[in-house]
């Protein structure tokens, strides 16, 4: 790696590197304890001692199962910027405004390094920081805001940095993949599971960012900012999970499908690119229908590298306190990279609409009462054949206690297509309630 920040952090070659930890969550409790754990193997593979200087957080008497004493305590986070002491703030508070977000560009500003775990905050503000880390020769790292303990961006960085990605995306959310497993698995219900990946430390403190789909689209607006180019983060077509029932997740294993929540960016030509998180349904057999639970999964495809696929757990105070440590490693051995791995600025572009984009689609559609399944099939084969959506499998059946139900797999349509044609469907008195479409998306 090539050193292209000249800060404190690297100036200083055989002097401890002294963090200051704003965030004592899972994460930056978790930071802590691995730095008192590994304090020799930090020093072997650095040269050099890494201490916490300092510490802010909300509450200063909740009982963390860590001894905080001797650390310098800062009520307000943004005074780590300012701690003489402090050599790299280590922003673990999350939030893409307010404190993390001033306390962030505070620290660029006074020229000192970042690690953070914050993808919202690097996701929506892009462009502001990696100006900012330019300008003031201050490195901004975040390998633990993407996928946990996986290290993806090193991967999409450094690992295959000279080939011209064609494809990138995953599995890039440990929380929805738990929920949908438990679901798959067990037939736990989805509050239930939820509430167990909160008492685990997965989930966001908003847990919708993880069920909506926001976070993992925070964590493919960055990968493909590296990848490929910046991309407006609100330009991104997002969907959330929260529609799927364990019957659609058992009705798509009938079909050979799993369902989970995938991330999915290409490159298209002209400096184009497609980029939209949702949840889909992918082949059973495939190699990320085999990834559960918390775990995440990143596969880059080019023309060089070929397919490369890297799996671990995206969520959790070890996975996610080792990235940011890896980050913290570099520092104190003096590596530093431009934000994005490029010395050009590149402006943020939008991404391409994805409605015209061909897929097939699951249509679960729910009948209204006394509705004769096989009459409906029919019919709504005939009002989905004069919109040019042909169907590949058709079924009907009646989940325990709830009315009766056609499971269809559409061939390959637009999703403009299948835009146009639920509120059709919706408006005839065979159905009842909006049908449930997902995208399926044929991967090895
Ligand atoms: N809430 C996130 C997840 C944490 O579940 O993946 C890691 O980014």
């Amino acid at each position: 790696m090539t050193s292209v920040h000249h800060n404190a952090v690297s100036s200083l070659a055989s002097s401890p590197l002294r963090l200051g930890i704003a965030g004592l969550g899972t994460v930056g409790t978790g930071v802590i304890r691995l730095i008192r754990q590994h304090t020799d193997l930090l020093r072997s593979r650095t040269g050099r001692s890494i201490e916490v200087v300092a510490v802010s957080a909300r509450n200063r008497t909740r009982d963390r199962g860590i001894d905080l004493s001797g650390l310098r305590w800062h009520d307000d986070p943004v005074a780590l910027a300012h701690d003489a002491d402090v050599d790299v703030v280590v922003e673990l508070m999350g939030g893409a405004e307010g404190s993390a977000r001033t306390l962030v560009t505070e620290a660029l500003k006074a020229g000192k390094a970042v690690v953070t775990a914050n993808k919202a905050l690097v996701a929506r503000h892009a462009q502001e920081l990696a100006h900012l880390s330019h300008e003031h020769k201050a490195p901004l790292l975040f390998e633990a805001a993407v996928a946990g303990g996986i290290p993806a961006i090193k991967m999409v960085r450094e690992g295959v940095a000279a080939d011209a990605l064609t494809r990138l995306g995953g599995i890039l959310n440990g929380t929805s993949n738990f929920i949908l497993t438990e679901m798959a698995e067990t037939g736990r219900a989805f509050g239930d599971v939820l509430k167990e990946a909160q008492d685990k430390g997965y989930a966001e403190a908003d847990p919708s960012a993880d069920i909506d789909g926001w976070d993992a689209a925070h964590k493919l607006s960055i990968l493909t900012a590296i990848a490929f180019r910046p991309i407006v983060f609100d330009s991104l077509a997002v969907s959330g999970m929260r529609r799927i029932t364990t019957d659609d997740i058992h009705q798509a294993r009938t079909l050979g499908y799993a369902i989970k929540m995938l991330g999915v960016a290409r490159r298209l030509p002209e400096d184009r690119v497609e980029a939209w998180v949702q949840p889909c349904l992918i082949p059973a057999r495939s190699g990320l229908a085999q990834v559960n639970g918390v775990y995440n999964a990143l596969t880059t495809e080019g023309p060089f590298s070929g397919p490369i696929t890297i799996s671990g757990q995206g969520a959790g105070e070890g996975p996610t306190a080792d990235a940011v440590m890896a980050d913290v490693i570099d520092l104190a051995r003096g590596h530093g990279l431009p934000l994005w791995g490029r010395v050009d600025e590149q402006a943020p572009i939008s991404c391409e609409p994805v409605e015209s984009l061909v897929s097939r689609f699951y249509l679960r559609i729910t009948l209204a009462d006394g509705v004769n399944a096989d009459t409906a099939l029919s019919e709504i084969r005939t009002i989905l054949g004069n919109e040019d959506i042909a169907i590949e499998h058709g079924h009907h059946h009646t989940p325990q206690g709830t009315a009766a139900q056609l499971i269809l797999l559409t061939k390959p349509v637009t999703l403009n297509a299948i835009n146009r044609i639920l509120p059709i469907l919706e408006e005839t008195a065979l159905v009842n309630d909006t049908p449930l479409a997902l995208k399926v998306e044929d991967l090895p």
